[in-house]
């Protein structure tokens, strides 16, 4: 998704910053990168195709000298990826520069009016018309920059966070948002924004989201925030961020993505830890209880996490809630009412599927229970009850950490919905709780168990294009998110399918070393089930893979990995981690870089 940063000071050289603080967005993904600065009164725009270092390299960023600037990383929706189209794009003046992510959805109607008044354009993206109407009403009716956002506002349809510099005032950075990520930091020296936290934690934990309409500007010192044209009183909304730089820096380990599988355990244990206060769990509950219909949605990795909820839900709350893609949202929405429940799971929050599936359901009466693990974001916002994971920022664009977190907060809540059905004591449901405490210890033995055994097992599986990755019940819903984790940052085609499916088709791929990975995963009455589905694959010639616990212990397969006592609700702590490294050592084995996977950004912002 594209990034976006600004920064002013009153005495400072921002360039410096700006280019730091743009660096910390990569994880967003992206295909082109530029700056625009105000320099003696004047707009320096540098732009290109390509990363940041090429830009700063290509245009020695680093040797100017500027107080003010924003800067943008693009994720290409219109317009291939060019210095062209790359942003910030100008007016036909050159003394605004706008940076935008999200799509202008009535941006040909907008960009052929303009033409029409003579503007010409130089890029094909629908970002540039921003510029040219803000052209219209700054330079060409003589409104102020405010009066300006105020009008653009109401004629802009679809989603933007928008940032832009105007020439002649060269110590504010203005802004607009409707839908895409915008959050203002509060510093008593500088004016901050951007699309995303770490780009501004070394300034300020101090944090400020933008809301859907709100518009206006920042100076060092200060922040100016507007809503239909009238002042907003930003204050009483700052949110206190406990992250710190070291969270979002690598500290030491090759990749963000290995960074945060090793620190799954400190994830699991804070997020237990706050959970076990958090009063919006039990809230959540009995939402769930007094509720005739419960449905869960999420998009890639927290969708999977909603399916293995599922499975807790049957197994201790005796009940099934309905898991949907978010981007399908409307086949189910029609079932909802006032009666009905959805769990929306997004760890960014920020997931336009998922958002749109939230006010869908919403629209309908639905009552909305938010998972996510950035406070203050849209999905939460927008929620009646939200219950935070706490596994820190997640920069890697493949989620590790955020899912066992989320998986763990399912658990709770899906426990403390069985105790209020009453179909155990409170005793029990304390027993079940202090099981999950054992989920950071379960994490930290399976990474130190796994690693130098997958190692191997990535050595061996490296060179592959294909392969299937079976389990039954819990393990079918585990196999999702392993498929989906070494598919984006391997680029291996891994498919995952309950096992019992084999024979109903897809073994008709399997030929002589095909690999099979399948998850042992409790209860204990499928693990023959299993054994017997690996001897299918074994008597065809497949390569077969056994990742699972020890009641898989008398199961033959060609390579063996059992990680933890056979329990199914600590299942996911044990399996998973190792998964995650396997995904993880296939894609730098084949050398690619797992933080920044082709195509793809950290978070889907637009549809
Ligand atoms: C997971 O590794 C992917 N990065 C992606 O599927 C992700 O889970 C999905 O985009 C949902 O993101 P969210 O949790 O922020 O809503």
């Amino acid at each position: 998704m594209c990034g976006i940063v600004g920064i002013v000071s009153s005495n400072t050289n921002v360039v410096p910053l700006l280019v730091r603080s743009l660096k910390r967005l990569e994880y967003r993904g992206y295909d082109s990168a530029g700056f625009a600065f105000i320099i003696e009164g004047k707009l320096v725009v540098l732009k290109d195709k390509g990363y940041i270092d090429h830009v700063v390299k290509k245009y020695n960023v680093l040797s100017l000298y500027s107080n003010i600037g924003i800067a943008h990383t693009r994720w290409a929706t219109h317009g291939q990826p060019s210095k062209i189209n790359a942003h910030p794009h100008t007016d036909c003046k050159g003394l605004i520069a706008v940076v935008h992510n999200g799509i202008i959805s009535n941006y040909l109607e907008l960009k052929r009016q303009l033409e029409e008044k003579g503007h010409v354009f130089k890029s094909e993206t629908d970002t540039e018309v921003i510029a040219h109407i803000l052209e219209e009403y700054i330079i060409g009716e003589g409104l102020t920059p405010l009066q300006a956002l105020h009008k653009l506002v109401k004629i802009l349809k679809g989603t933007y966070a928008v940032a832009l510099l105007y020439a002649n005032t060269p110590n504010r950075i203005y802004f607009a948002k409707n839908v895409s990520p915008l959050i203002l930091a509060v510093s008593p020296t500088y004016g901050l924004l951007s699309s995303d936290i770490p780009s501004l934690i070394e300034y300020s934990r101090k944090i400020v989201v933008v809301e859907d309409g709100e518009y206006g500007f920042v100076e060092p010192g200060n922040i100016v925030l507007y809503k239909d044209g009238r002042p907003v009183n930003w204050r009483p909304r700052i949110h206190v961020v406990n992250w710190s730089v070291a969270d979002i820096e690598k500290a030491g380990y090759p990749h963000f993505m290995l960074k945060e599988i090793m620190e799954q355990p400190r994830a699991l244990y804070d997020t237990y830890s706050g959970i076990l206060a958090d009063e919006n769990v039990v809230r959540a509950a009995k939402l769930i209880v007094e509720s005739s219909k419960v449905f869960v949605t999420g998009a890639g990795t927290s969708y999977h996490a909603g399916l293995t909820a599922t499975y807790y839900f049957a197994r201790v709350a005796n009940q099934l809630p309905h898991a949907f893609i978010s981007s399908e949202a409307e086949l189910y929405a029609d079932l909802a009412s006032e009666d009905t429940v959805l769990i929306a799971i997004s760890q960014s929050g920020e997931t336009i599927d998922t958002l749109k599936a939230v006010r869908l359901f919403k629209k309908r009466g639905a009552k909305i229970i938010a998972i996510s693990n950035v406070i203050g974001s849209a999905i939460p916002r927008e929620a009646d009850i939200t219950v935070y994971t706490r596994a820190g920022p997640e920069i890697g664009v493949a989620a590790t950490k955020t899912y066992l977190t989320q998986i763990l907060v399912l658990q709770h809540i899906a426990f403390h919905v069985g105790f209020l059905r009453g179909l155990y004591s409170e005793s029990e449901l304390k027993n079940y709780i202090k099981l999950l405490g054992q989920a950071p210890k379960a994490v930290e033995q399976s990474l130190q168990r796994a690693s130098p055994h997958i190692n191997r097992l990535a050595m061996r599986l490296h060179r592959e294009e294909h392969m299937y990755i079976l389990g039954r019940l819990l393990g079918a819903f585990l196999a999702l998110e392993a498929a989906l984790k070494i598919k984006e940052v391997s680029y291996i085609h891994a498919e995952a399918y309950p096992a019992g499916e084999s024979k109903h088709g897809p073994i008709a791929l399997v030929h002589q070393g095909f690999p099979t990975i399948f998850i042992g995963t409790p209860p204990a009455h499928i693990v023959e089930k299993i054994a017997s589905n690996i001897e299918e694959m074994m008597s065809r010639g497949a390569f077969t893979v056994l990742i699972g616990l020890s009641c898989y212990e008398d199961v033959k397969a060609n390579f063996k990995l059992l990680l933890g006592p056979c329990d199914e609700y600590l299942a996911p702590y044990y399996i998973m981690p190792a998964l995650q490294l396997l995904a993880y050592r296939l894609a730098v084995l084949r050398g690619y870089d797992p933080d920044k996977p082709r195509n793809l950004a950290k978070t889907v912002t637009v549809e």
